[in-house]
Formats: structure tokens, C-alpha cells, sequence
């Protein structure tokens, strides 16, 4: 009874809250960009792609409740106040007793993002509570350890990775730095008050030292043991130099502790391209060289930025499964990914596959919906470069790499009758050129007047998301 009480708040518990999180990080302008040709042809290659699934995949997804946030004892978090915070983090450890996914799927995940129009894949190898997807040799707490050792794909990240692959996705491992399950980091012997580590590094350099052997290692295994990987996403950024603590740092809201929780970037940065040649590193909001692109969480940058981005969302209200999800309309996705993609990003959408090991079927379903609109438009979206003009209202622009098209893209209100016709200001195409409405390969009538491009409409036209059309510009 306590325990189903229990659940009832942490699965039910407002969203918001959980998103008013001194988690969730403002974006900087600042950005190093690599020097490294096998970097710079990789982020090149990974700015063609445009559209990404995260999966949050790990013992949370056991009771489906918010990834790993509740093991930490800050006071933003909610948990049941009838059980100790000693209690609960037994039960929670104890999930890894009980997480035999039967029906883990990754070829059903890999085909939900393909006909999504996905082009690439972050996956949670290890999150905050260090529990690892992956067999790895520095400890027993792992998915290849527990109930589903037996299995013939215990080493999950390595058929996920496979599946995505088999789809020609680029592979991201998503990895924490932070790992509140590891005695080098969360040392038993104090308390656990917040998200940092919770001894003092300067006066415990031996087991941070540890902590720095465990994390290369694990890192080293991911680089070495599964196959091509194109992108290592490191989150947790306040695992970082204490130099590198800056203002936007301090207005997260979370503790800063006196000490530097420098986990030796360099060291792994070069063992891992050592492995992996040209892999992308994405050291979340540590602004320098090993953050070859810039990650704003739940949100999408005011305006067009020209070095290289992602905003990662979630699909439903949580990176994880919970039950009863409430999923965004294709709509609203389309519309994000046109205006990410017009201001030079590109959506990471999360999606959170249940207990079981399969993706949730209104989750399938919505990616569908999206991919729909992303089979027929697409040339507007992928390998597409900013222009200048980028934005009109509800019209939004891309062009092509050399520059001889572009693309207008016009998002339509969820539910409204289809227009006969639209238009926008600047970006006025070539004289005489034709102008293709993409959804049908067929060509529109258009005119100007003064700098308003005024496209007629078919009759024919079934409600859409948005439409997208080419045309040739001077
Ligand atoms: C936030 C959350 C973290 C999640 C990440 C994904 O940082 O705190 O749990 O994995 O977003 O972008």
C-alpha cells in the first residue's frame, strides 16, 4: 500500500516540476570550432542529418518513472515523504534486480525512427545512476549482469547500436559523468546532499583518481567494443574543471562545490579518437574543444546561430517511459524541427521504450504521423544549409548545400482548413523560375509583389503540418 502510494507520486507527479529543474541549461555563443580534418568531415556529415532520436533506456523505465533525479537529494525533487531517502535509494538500486526487458526490440525502435525520418541515434549506455546498458567490465551493475544475463543480446547497446546502424543512422553513445551508483563517487561513508560528488577531492585525491580511471575505462570500453560510433554525448556537465564554472554555471541553481570534478577530458578525448577517428565529442555546456556542438535541453534558440546545434526534446513530457504519456502532436514536431533547422540545428527528439523493451505504441504511432510529412518534404530539411533570410511569420527557409535553391517551408495551424495560397516576404525566387510544392512534385503558380512572394494553392490539398516549396534564387 505505502509502495503504491508511493508510485502514484512519482509517476503522476507534475512535469513541470520536474522542468523547472536547475537542470535544464541556458545555451552560450561561445564555441570552439575543431580543428581536426576528421572532425570537421564528421560534423559535416552530422549537420546533413537534421533529425535524431534519443532514447532514454535504463532502470527508471522498471516502475517508469523520471530518469535517475530522484536518487539526488535536492529539494526541486519529489519523492514520497513516507519513506526515507535511505529506503528509497535501496528500492531503487534493487530495480536492477527485476529488469529482465523479454521483448527488448531495438530492430522495432530503429524502424520507428527510419520512418520517422530520423537520420541519427543518441542512446543512454549510462545515466546518472550508473546503472550501464551496456557489459561493461568495471562493475556488476548492469543490464548484463542482472536477470537478463541470459540472454543472447544482454550487451544491449551493442544491438541497439547494430539495429540503427542496419538503418544508417550515425550512432551517439549517450554517457553521464556523473555516477551516483560508484563508491568513487558517491562514497557510502557520507552523505549524499545534491549531485556532486560528496567528498572532497582535495583531500581524497586516491579515490578521485579512481573515479577518473572508472569513467576512462567505461568510456574506453563504448570506444573500443561496439562498432563505429559517430558521437560520444557526455551529460552532467557539472563534472567539469572548477575553472571552467562561469556564470552560466552558477545560474543552473544547483551547488558548487569547491573543489575541481576534472575528470581528464583531454586523456579520454584522445583515447577516443584514437578508436574512433573524427568522432564527435559533445561535452554538454563545457564551452572549448571537446563540445563540437552546442545542446539546448527543451527549447529552441531564439534566433539562427551559425556554429553547430541540437536542441534535444522529449516527444511525450519525459526522456524516459512513464506510463500515460502525453505526446506532442506531429504537428508541433514538425514545427519545431522546421524552425530548428531554418535557425542551423537539429531535433533530437526523445523517445523512452518501456520495461519491456519495446517502444510504446501511441509513441510508434506519433512518429509515423511525423514521418508522413518528413518522407515528402524532406529535400526542405536534410542536408540543408541557413540563408540568411531564414524567417517570415510562419514561413521559415533552408537551401541546398551549393546554394542554388532554396526552400520555403510554411507551417499551417493544427486543425485549420488549407488556404489557397500563401506568401512571405524577401527570399523572392529567380525570374521565371519554377516554383515545386514538394509534397506533390508539381509546380505552382507564384508572383511578387514589391518584396511578397505570393504562391496560389491547388484545391486538392490535404491538411498538412506545413508546406514546403523550391525554387531557384539569384
Ligand atoms: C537533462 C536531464 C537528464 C537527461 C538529459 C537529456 O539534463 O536532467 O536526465 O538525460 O536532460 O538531454
Amino acid at each position: 500500500m505505502v509502495r503504491s502510494f508511493f508510485f502514484l507520486i512519482l509517476f503522476f507527479l507534475p512535469f513541470h516540476l520536474l522542468h523547472a529543474q536547475p537542470n535544464v541549461h541556458p545555451q552560450s555563443n561561445e564555441y570552439e570550432w575543431p580543428s581536426d580534418p576528421a572532425v570537421k568531415k564528421k560534423l559535416d556529415k552530422w549537420q546533413d542529418r537534421k533529425f535524431g532520436m534519443i532514447i532514454h533506456w535504463g532502470l527508471y523505465a522498471v516502475p517508469g518513472m523520471i530518469e535517475s533525479w530522484a536518487l539526488c537529494s535536492e529539494d526541486w525533487i519529489e519523492r514520497d515523504s513516507t519513506q526515507s531517502y535511505d529506503d528509497f535509494k535501496k528500492w531503487y538500486w534493487g530495480l536492477s534486480r527485476k529488469f529482465d526487458p523479454v521483448k527488448f526490440n531495438p530492430e522495432q525502435w530503429a524502424k520507428a525512427g527510419k520512418d520517422a525520418g530520423m537520420k541519427y541515434l543518441v542512446f543512454t549506455t549510462k545515466h546518472h545512476d550508473g546503472f550501464c546498458m551496456f557489459d561493461t567490465k568495471q562493475t556488476d551493475f548492469s543490464i548484463a549482469k542482472g536477470p537478463f544475463a541470459g540472454n543472447a543480446r544482454a550487451d544491449v547497446a551493442k544491438y541497439v547500436f547494430d539495429a540503427f546502424r542496419k538503418q544508417d543512422f550515425m550512432i551517439g553513445a549517450y554517457f553521464s559523468k556523473p555516477d551516483w551508483h560508484t563508491e568513487y563517487y558517491w562514497w557510502p561513508k557520507y552523505a549524499t546532499p545534491d549531485r556532486n560528488n560528496n567528498y572532497d577531492i582535495r583531500k581524497h585525491p586516491w579515490r578521485w583518481n579512481k573515479y577518473k580511471e572508472y569513467t576512462f575505462n567505461q568510456v574506453g570500453e563504448l570506444m573500443h567494443h561496439y562498432g563505429p560510433v559517430d558521437i560520444l554525448w557526455l551529460d552532467g556537465g557539472w563534472v567539469r574543471p572548477l575553472e571552467t564554472v562561469n556564470e552560466e554555471v552558477r545560474s543552473w541553481g544547483a551547488a558548487i562545490p569547491a573543489w575541481s570534478q576534472d575528470i581528464d577530458m583531454p586523456k579520454i578525448a584522445s583515447m577516443a579518437r584514437s578508436a574512433q577517428p573524427g568522432i564527435l565529442i559533445v561535452d554538454r555546456t563545457v564551452h572549448g574543444p571537446y563540445e563540437n556542438y552546442q545542446t539546448p535541453e527543451q527549447r529552441i534558440p531564439e534566433k539562427q546561430i551559425g556554429h553547430p546545434w541540437e536542441s534535444c526534446m522529449t516527444l511525450g513530457n519525459a526522456w524516459g517511459y512513464v506510463a500515460n504519456d502525453q505526446y506532442k502532436s506531429a504537428s508541433q514536431v514538425i514545427h519545431s524541427l522546421i524552425e530548428i533547422v531554418a535557425k542551423g540545428g537539429s531535433l533530437l527528439l526523445g523517445v523512452g521504450p518501456g520495461a519491456d523493451g519495446t517502444i510504446p505504441s501511441e509513441a510508434v504511432r506519433r512518429l509515423e504521423e511525423i514521418g508522413k510529412w518528413t518522407s515528402l518534404n524532406g529535400e526542405a530539411i536534410y542536408n540543408t544549409r541557413i540563408t540568411r533570410n531564414y524567417n517570415d511569420g510562419d514561413a521559415w527557409f533552408t537551401q541546398s548545400k551549393d546554394g542554388k535553391k532554396c526552400f520555403a517551408m510554411v507551417c499551417l495551424k493544427e486543425g485549420a482548413a488549407m488556404p489557397g495560397k500563401v506568401s512571405w516576404k524577401g527570399n523572392i525566387p529567380k525570374k521565371g523560375s519554377r516554383m515545386v510544392l514538394l509534397e506533390t512534385g508539381k509546380a505552382v503558380k507564384w508572383n511578387t509583389d514589391g518584396s511578397a512572394v505570393n504562391v496560389s494553392l491547388p484545391a486538392s490539398l490535404k491538411a498538412s503540418p506545413a508546406l514546403a516549396f523550391s525554387f531557384d534564387v539569384n
